[in-house]
């Protein structure tokens, strides 16, 4: 950590450093923009296509499974679990409501929609295939096709079953891999054991539904993920590796490794089981994973910054976050040190990355004034940890309060065209972005502006070829739990559960339905300027 001293009012450190104009841009007169029909997601014949989708996740819709480990995780003390957030319970009644939800999907107009399937329900014991759990998604997945709507699957997002790493087990405890606990990600012998088993798994749902599914993800946000499950002790199973100095950096790095590994392992299952190619684009299966990526700004004492330490700093974070994995599974090297250069030769990763996720939320600071993952030497504003690196948002309007960070539309822009440069021959999508507001303009002028960014990019000759809204309905925001509602449709928690369209859904379904972005939905939500406020 470097230790800056107090701030000085003389010719110090604090003097030496610029700040930058955060000022907006003038993008000029808005004009009109169309949207093609969908397309492949990853063949050639797909670029210039666009599909428009919404996303959710198992583990945050769902109802109850005691099975999963964000069941255990968040259910209380008192009942027996670890008592850690909101308890997930019933989340949005999303099993039982599975078939009459695709319904609101097709009142969008969606070409469409990306989920997972519960492992933990799948599989709740070790090897211990539950027959109706499929024939639920089996029924889901033919509600979709009837309804003319493109299922995409991500085979990992965010939650696994109780035996893949039993969250009771304290931290540093010795484990033995067994069936009923195979001590997760960063154990030696566990780890290839849980690879195996998730590839076992990819290759059933493959066979299965590769008949109907093209489109597949293999795992979501990998560094978000990995960071809150196993750096920061936030998501099940609770490991803090990231706390635990230099030995601790070092098993993290190989559960990174781990999870790339798995990547590996499910691309190869799919791209084995599923062979049918459903929707006649000539590939049976286009295999991609959900990147989270952000809009990271040098900080330092809550204020942006030039300091080049700063700058470092940021592109550290940049280059884990956004280029380490992508890299890794397409050209086959890894960064061990995560200093952004790739030391360590894996052609056994290579080429296993037909498209590319992006998932963009919001603009964060990046201070290389303290640390808070060993390796990367950053300080990262992560809501709750402020290390001098959280800012202001530069219109108060565009804050997420119940998210506690910033929504820069431009961000999202500035990740595509990076890429596009970057990786000109991957096939993109942008497979989440949302906001979480309890005001429906707000989400519309969400959408819109999205929208406009990514047709800026597009226009500018990147290959980005969808949106999936965040998400379809309210649901469980992992730690944040149910306060944060980032539903195109408004969920009656604790009551009726039924679902109720917001103004972002009547703007995205008017936008749909004429693949159009009018301008005067421009000039009404759209822009760089003000946002409704949050109440
Ligand atoms: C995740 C979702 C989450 C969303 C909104 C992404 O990080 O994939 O599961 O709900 O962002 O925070």
């Amino acid at each position: 950590m470097t230790d800056l001293g107090p701030p000085d009012a003389g010719g110090g450190i604090d003097a030496q450093i610029a700040r930058p104009d955060l000022a907006l841009p003038d993008l000029g007169p808005p004009t009109e923009v169309t949207f093609p029909p969908s397309g492949s997601t990853s063949a050639a014949s797909g670029m210039g296509s666009f599909t428009f989708g919404a996303a959710t996740a198992a583990a945050q819709i769902e109802d109850a499974n005691p099975a999963t480990d964000w069941y255990l995780w968040t259910r209380p003390e008192a009942e027996g679990g670890l008592g850690n957030g909101t308890f997930v319970g019933d989340a949005s009644r999303g099993y039982t409501r599975a078939v009459e939800d695709v319904d609101r999907a097709a009142e969008l107009g969606l070409d469409s929609y990306r989920f997972s399937m519960d492992w933990a329900r799948i599989e709740p014991n070790r090897d211990d295939v539950q027959e109706d759990a499929l024939l639920h998604y089996d029924a889901v997945v033919d509600a979709l096709v009837a309804a003319g709507i493109e299922p995409m699957i991500t085979v990992h997002h965010f939650s696994s079953p109780v035996w893949a790493d039993d969250p009771r087990r304290a931290n540093g405890a010795p484990c033995t891999p067994s069936d009923t606990d195979l001590c997760g990600w960063a154990d030696p012998i566990g780890a290839p054991l849980l690879i195996a088993e998730l590839a076992e798994h990819a290759r059933m749902l493959a066979a299965r539904y590769g008949g109907s599914v093209d489109d597949w993800a293999t795992i979501n946000e990998p560094i978000n993920y990995l960071l809150a499950s196993y750096g920061l002790s936030v998501f099940p199973p609770g490991r803090n590796l990231i706390l635990g100095g230099d030995a601790g950096f070092a098993r993290f790095v190989e559960v990174v490794k781990n999870y790339i590994r798995a990547h590996v392992a499910i691309y190869d299952a799919i791209k084995a089981a599923d062979t049918i190619d459903a929707d006649g684009d000539g590939v049976a299966a286009s295999v991609g994973f959900t990147l989270s990526v952000g809009k990271w700004q040098p900080a330092r004492r809550n204020q942006p910054s030039l300091h080049p330490a700063d700058i470092a700093a940021a592109d550290r974070v940049e280059a884990v976050y956004h280029y380490l994995f992508t890299d890794a599974v397409q050209s086959g090297g890894f960064d061990t040190d995560f200093d952004g250069v790739v030391d360590e030769d894996h052609p056994e990763w290579a080429d296993r990355l037909d498209w590319l996720g992006v998932q963009y939320y919001f603009r964060s600071g990046v201070t290389g004034a303290s640390t808070i993952i060993p390796g990367i030497e950053a300080g990262v504003c992560f809501g709750m940890f402020d290390f001098g690196a959280c800012l202001e948002a530069a219109d108060p309007t565009h804050w997420v309060p119940t998210m506690r960070y910033e929504y820069y539309a431009l961000g999202l822009y500035d990740v595509l065209v990076d890429f596009g440069a970057r990786w000109p021959e991957l096939p993109m999508t942008v497979t989440e972005a949302g906001i979480a507001t309890e005001v429906g303009a707000r989400r519309a002028e969400h959408v819109v502006r999205t929208l406009e960014q990514i047709a800026r990019a597009r226009a500018d000759g990147v290959d980005v070829r969808g949106y999936y809204h965040w998400s379809l309905f309210d649901n469980f925001e992992w730690a944040e739990g149910y306060t944060p509602r980032f539903g195109l449709y408004r969920v009656d928690f604790g009551g009726t559960y039924d679902r109720t369209a917001t103004e972002g859904a009547t703007v995205l379904g008017a936008i749909i339905a004429a693949r159009t972005l009018t301008i005067a939905q421009r000039n009404q939500y759209g822009g760089l300027g003000p946002m409704t406020p949050e109440p």
